[in-house]
């Protein structure tokens, strides 16, 4: 697994692109006590929980969140150009699968924007920019667990 703290701290993964193939993906890694930053980008990514238990937020750009917690097994897809951040309060490394359509039919995303902060042109939000609240619901969440925080905002 190759580093991936653009994404998140601590963050690990790697990406699978398969010849003559419409299907692309990425796995990707994050500690117990993390979570990456929340990014968006098209539609069509399907995440399949491989490891872990924990939760994401979806939402739409000034709209409220919605929770969705997972467990090993579990899928779901950010629709169009929601934001989407991953959350790992588990004792244990959450790992995901993300399985994306590939190639000039389906434009699923620019993956050279999906690691910028958005103040730079990308899509994605650093820590210091987002919802306070989010690292606070997500301390309370290890703490429900007993999980040490490692991320540093
Ligand atoms: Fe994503």
């Amino acid at each position: 697994m190759r580093d991936r703290s653009l994404r998140g701290q601590g963050a690990t993964g790697i990406r699978l692109h398969l010849a003559a193939n419409t299907m692309s993906a990425h796995l990707e890694q994050y500690p117990s006590g993390t979570y990456p930053r929340g990014h968006r980008h098209g539609p069509g990514a399907h995440i399949v929980i491989l490891s872990g238990e924990g939760y994401s937020f979806l939402w739409e750009e000034g709209q409220p969140r919605i929770r969705i917690d997972w467990r090993p097994g579990s899928l779901f897809v950010p629709p169009a150009n929601w934001f989407h951040q991953h959350f790992n309060p588990d004792n244990e490394p959450v790992r995901y699968l993300a399985l994306k359509p590939w190639g000039f039919t389906y434009k699923v995303e620019d993956l050279s924007k999906t690691d910028q902060d958005i103040r730079a042109g990308g899509t994605q939000i650093d820590y210091k920019d987002q919802d306070p609240e989010i690292h606070a619901i997500f301390l309370s969440e290890c703490s429900k667990r007993g999980t040490e925080v490692r991320v540093a905002i």
